[in-house]
């Protein structure tokens, strides 16, 4: 057991040290062979994080045996807690190895934090913890790191309810205020932000009288030093964590969407056609996701990187054809089906090779699912009708999240809205319920968590994206026909 912990810290430690510094060109990748053979089982990690629970606060009771006793049980309520939480509320988290090793750690050190701070209990940057498990893990979780946080700096200090209090409000806005945290000055501001929920909470204690104006500007100061502090401390923290327990945040998505990374600058040169053809369907699928509150900012890198695996072969595809000619024409359909399914392959490849997160692999592993390319099969069947369908499918995986599901749908209604020849709304609808209804019938949702209710909304989305899309794009044309320019 050691030993195979022992292997697994090495590891992570390589992995560590490899990193590439934060905000350079190449980001961290997907699982690499060695990533997916280490696994520490969740039992392990919280034997693990009890131990240094128990050993820190150890320190703190002392050892007699009745305090021992009963710090035993409150170490065990603590973490039934949180395991019948999870177990309920979050189970996917719960079997994520890495996520609970995560966990383990920040509740950890922030105990460990607690108890070097002894003395300034209203100093102590709790926020910064509960802020990075919201960030990092979940926003839920993040609620329930902070009451069990907050409480045991409570029990620490003397069992003082003012603690309690005030990171629970400090805590409590630092979650509020996650949704919208999307770049570094969000986490300078959401800092400011703690800082003043500390300082409102204990102005608020001071009116029972419990503190003299002396004590009150003193724990002012250390109130807000624990927010200031906590945004520091997440600032600093955020890009190392990210790339050691491979957790992807909305800032890591934004800089993974900026045009000057490099697999999207060389679709803007390489493939042009399938770099406009990615913009709309990031603007449509973006809009999709917010309808059925899937996180829309995925959606819209994924749909940024869906069909990098394109640039291998980008002539082969037809939004990059143009009066060339088409490469398919000499290939036999079998061929042709083998050339624009590698796609997929070629993406993956592709993204691994530039050390991509394992959302956006997702994306472009599964966002054709197991379609059938129609077109070419439809070709070969003229040609031999014993020709075996599956030839002409994806590999697959199908779509296994529901923004996966939203691209696959966004990317097909892109791709079919540039062939209606004059796209009125009512055409534009007829032509998404017919994909959605398709691609419902073909069975490529059965593995995704995804409703009828919420297949109507991204459907609704789509024609209303697609039809304002097309509407602007008549009207600015008419508009400069008017003006006699062309
Ligand atoms: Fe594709
Ligand atoms: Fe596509």
């Amino acid at each position: 057991m050691f030993k195979k912990i022992s292997k697994t810290v090495l590891l992570k430690l390589l992995k560590w040290v490899e990193t590439e510094p934060r905000g350079s060109a190449v980001k961290r990748g997907g699982e690499n062979a060695w990533e997916k053979e280490i696994f520490i089982p969740s039992p392990v990690v919280a034997a693990l994080s009890v131990a240094a629970f128990f050993v820190i606060l150890l320190l703190e009771v002392g050892f007699v045996w009745v305090k021992v006793a009963g710090l035993v049980l409150f170490i065990t309520m603590v973490f039934a807690f949180f395991v019948v939480y999870l177990k309920y509320d979050i189970p996917e988290l719960l079997a994520d190895g890495e996520a609970m090793m995560l966990l383990g750690l920040l509740l950890t050190s922030s105990v460990l934090t607690m108890q070097v701070m002894k003395g300034w209990p209203l100093a102590v940057p709790i926020a910064a913890f509960v802020v990075l498990t919201g960030l990092l893990l979940s926003k839920r979780l993040a609620i329930i790191s902070a009451i069990v946080l907050s409480l045991v700096l409570g029990i620490l200090n003397d069992f003082g309810l003012e603690y309690f209090f005030v990171h629970i409000a400090g805590s409590f806005t630092g979650v509020t205020f996650l949704s919208g945290i999307r770049n570094r000055a969000d986490l300078t501001r959401l800092g400011l932000k703690i800082a003043a929920a500390n300082v409102g909470a204990i102005l608020i204690i001071h009116m029972f009288g419990l503190w003299s104006l002396h004590v009150l500007k003193i724990n002012l100061i250390f109130g807000a030093l624990s927010g200031f502090g906590s945004a520091l401390i997440v600032l600093g923290l955020l890009p190392y964590l990210e790339n050691f327990f491979s957790r992807t945040t909305n800032i890591k998505l934004l800089e993974l969407a900026d045009f000057t990374q490099p697999l999207l600058k060389r679709l803007t040169l390489e493939a042009p056609g399938t770099y406009h053809h990615s913009l709309i369907m990031a603007s449509i699928a973006e809009q999709a996701a917010e309808a059925i509150g899937a996180n829309s900012l995925l959606a819209r890198v994924g749909a940024y990187y869906h069909d990098i695996g394109k640039l291998s072969h980008p002539e082969y595809f037809i939004e990059n054809q143009q009066a060339s000619g088409n490469p398919h024409d000499p290939l036999a359909p079998t061929m042709s089906s083998l050339v624009v399914i590698s796609h997929i392959k070629d993406g993956v490849a592709l993204a691994k090779q530039h050390k991509l997160d394992k959302v956006i692999i997702d994306c472009i592993e599964q966002h054709h699912g197991t379609s059938l390319i129609h077109y070419f099969y439809h070709r070969a069947l003229e040609q031999n009708e014993e020709i075996k369908q599956e030839i002409f499918r994806y590999p697959g995986p199908k779509p296994r999240t529901p923004v996966a599901a939203i691209l696959m749908l966004a990317d097909s209604a892109e791709a079919a809205s540039r062939t209606i020849e004059d796209p009125t709304p009512g055409r534009i609808r007829d032509m998404v319920e017919k994909i959605v209804n398709n691609k419902f019938t073909d069975g490529q949702f059965t593995e995704c968590d995804i409703t009828l209710h919420d297949l109507g909304s991204i459907a609704e989305s789509l024609i209303a994206s697609l039809s304002n899309l097309y509407h602007a794009r008549i009207e600015y044309q008419e508009s400069v026909k008017g003006d006699g320019q062309s």
